[in-house]
Order: C-alpha cells, then structure tokens, then sequence
C-alpha cells in the first residue's frame, strides 16, 4: 500500500464528475490516491471544469491536450461521478466528448465507483457505460461498485474517513492492480 519508494509500474487516473469544491466523488478518489498500491500510481484529474465546450471543428486547446495525455498516458482509469436530472454532468459529459473520436481510451481498462446514496446514481453510471463504450474502453466489472459517501464522511483534509469506504476503496484498488497484473 502506500508508502513505497519503489517507482510505479503502473498508472492509474482518477477522474472526477464533479466541478463542486466540496465534491464527494472528488474525495472518494482524493482518498483512493492515498490508498493505492504501491505497484500503482494513482493520478487525480479534477479538472473538467477547464475545458471548453467541445464541438467538431472546435481546436484543440492546451487544456485538451493535457486531458488527452492524461488519459493516454494511463493503463487504467477509474471514474467517479455525481448524477445530474437522471444522467452525467454536463461539464463531464463535455470532457468525455472530447475523448470520442479519439484513441486515448480504446481498449484502456476502466471502471466507476458510484458514491451517492443508497438506491441513487443508477442513471450516471448507465450513461457512462454507454459513453464508454463508444469510445471501446474495456470494463473491469468487479471494480464497478457502489459505495456511498455521506458528506459527514469527509474529513478536514478532503479525504474520506470512513473506514467502511475506505476498505471498499481499497478493495476496487485491488481489483483493478489484478486486472492489470493480469493483461499487461
Ligand atoms: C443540477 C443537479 C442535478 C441533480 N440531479 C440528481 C439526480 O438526477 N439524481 C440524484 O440521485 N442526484 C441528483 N443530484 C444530487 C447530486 O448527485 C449529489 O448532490 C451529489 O452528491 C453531487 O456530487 P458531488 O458531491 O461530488 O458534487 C443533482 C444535483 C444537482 C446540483
């Protein structure tokens, strides 16, 4: 876990839905950083809220490009998202946009962690597998759970404190390290 100085062999990119300062999906990845293996290094990527609207003939501005590299650059991807009126965000919605069309995620191991309430969320995650399969990413169905997160759960630091949440973030961790191991 970590705490190892051995470099990462793998990367692994935590990508947020939500553009909210306070975000319980940012925190759930923020703590998943924290608690990767030490044979991964686990990236946040908060910022979709920087980049412009997507269209076809839109340029590719320096803020896209970093989000391609990011996600070029990563053996996996974990996502994390709020439900916005029965779907995804807008803003993440636009983020994903940009990525179709494009090889970055074509056959790149992927998965969600959906931390709304109990009985919530159905409508993100469906969305987002349907988006992620237009873009040909590969599904680590083990590492695809629901662990809600109260916003109580959230500690000072931004990180969630919940040691329920937190042995289920180590447990999707996992995963996705096997799946790795495994297929690289
Ligand atoms: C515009 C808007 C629409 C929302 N629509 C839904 C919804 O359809 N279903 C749901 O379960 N929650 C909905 N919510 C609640 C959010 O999913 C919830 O507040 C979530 O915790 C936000 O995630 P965050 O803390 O990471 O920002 C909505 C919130 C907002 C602001």
């Amino acid at each position: 876990m970590a705490g190892d100085t051995t470099a990462p062999r793998a990367r692994l990119l935590l990508v947020s839905g939500s553009t909210r300062g306070a975000s319980s999906n940012t925190a759930a990845l923020r703590t998943a950083a924290g608690l990767s293996p030490d044979c991964v290094g686990a990236v946040l990527y908060d910022r979709i809220a920087d980049l412009p609207a997507f269209g076809p003939d839109a340029e590719e501005p320096p803020a896209v490009a970093d989000w391609r590299t990011q996600q070029a650059g990563a053996n996996a991807v974990l996502f994390c998202t709020p439900e916005y009126a029965g779907t995804l965000p807008g803003s993440f919605k636009n983020a994903l946009d940009w990525t179709v069309g494009g090889s970055d995620l074509y056959g790149k191991p992927v998965a969600w962690i959906n931390v709304a309430a109990p009985n919530r969320g159905a409508g993100a995650t469906a969305t987002l597998r349907t988006v992620l399969g237009y873009v040909g990413a590969v599904v680590i169905e083990e590492a695809c759970i629901h662990l809600p997160v109260g916003r109580d759960a959230i500690g000072a630091d931004g990180t969630v404190q919940d040691q329920g949440v937190r042995d289920g973030l180590v447990r999707v961790l996992t995963v996705i390290r096997d799946h790795l191991a495994a297929t690289t």
